[in-house]
């Protein structure tokens, strides 16, 4: 009994602060400038868009990033399964993102209606990887859809940057697993970059 209300805590604080984040003080975190800048540059690299793209981010957060990518010009939409975190990217980027509410196993959009996917601190929660990847891979066109995820190393669990208990609720892949979702889940390349210490991105394309 006392092990399952335990459970239940860990859960509840995991939603609150970054797997569902709701409540004034995730709004305060996930508004800030900086939140999670560390990962802008590499996804922004290797995505390169230009003003012709539409570009998806799930798990948009408060929307800071999706700020970030209005700057090249390009078409940009976020989505989130918090409704707080939607209606503050939709704040943040003070309507020039269209920014809906859903999740990444069944994202509310059509078929190839993006060039290019990103998710940011986002991909160690969801509890089916492939499924996820399954969908960034159709709602992408074809050519010149790219994928870029950037997630959070095994060496980083139990770290500041994945705290205990909240580390016990993510999911951490070694370079070589996390290289092999994207063909599992449909697409023709994928492979793994370490950008910095502790941090993978995952690049791929349909
Ligand atoms: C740690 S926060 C990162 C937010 C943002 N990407 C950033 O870098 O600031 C993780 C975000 O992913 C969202 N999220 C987690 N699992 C999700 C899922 N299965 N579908 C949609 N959003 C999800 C959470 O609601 C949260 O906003």
């Amino acid at each position: 009994m006392l092990g399952r209300i335990r459970e239940w805590r860990i859960d509840r604080m995991t939603d609150r602060v970054a797997r569902r984040p709701h409540g004034r003080s995730a709004r305060r975190t996930y508004a800030a400038e900086d939140v999670h800048s560390f990962a802008w540059e590499p996804v922004l690299e290797a995505l390169a868009l230009t003003a012709g793209d539409t570009l998806l981010d799930v798990g948009c957060g408060g929307g800071i990033f999706l700020r970030r990518a209005l700057e090249t010009g390009c078409t940009v939409v976020g989505v989130d399964h918090s409704q707080d975190m939607v209606r503050l990217a939709r704040k943040t980027t003070e309507g020039r993102a269209r920014v809906v509410l859903g999740s990444a196993e069944r994202l509310p959009f059509g078929d190839g209606e993006f060039t290019a996917v990103c998710s940011i601190v986002a991909f160690f929660f969801f509890p089916d990887p492939v499924a996820a990847l399954r969908e960034f891979r159709r709602v992408l066109q074809p050519e010149p859809g790219r994928v870029a995820i950037y997630t959070t190393a095994p060496e980083l669990k139990g770290t500041p940057a994945a705290p205990y208990p909240l580390a016990t609720r993510g999911h951490f892949y070694e370079d070589e697993e996390l290289a092999e979702f994207p063909q599992a889940a449909g697409f023709r390349e994928g492979y793994v970059l370490r950008p910095g210490p502790g941090a993978q991105l995952l690049v791929a394309r349909p």
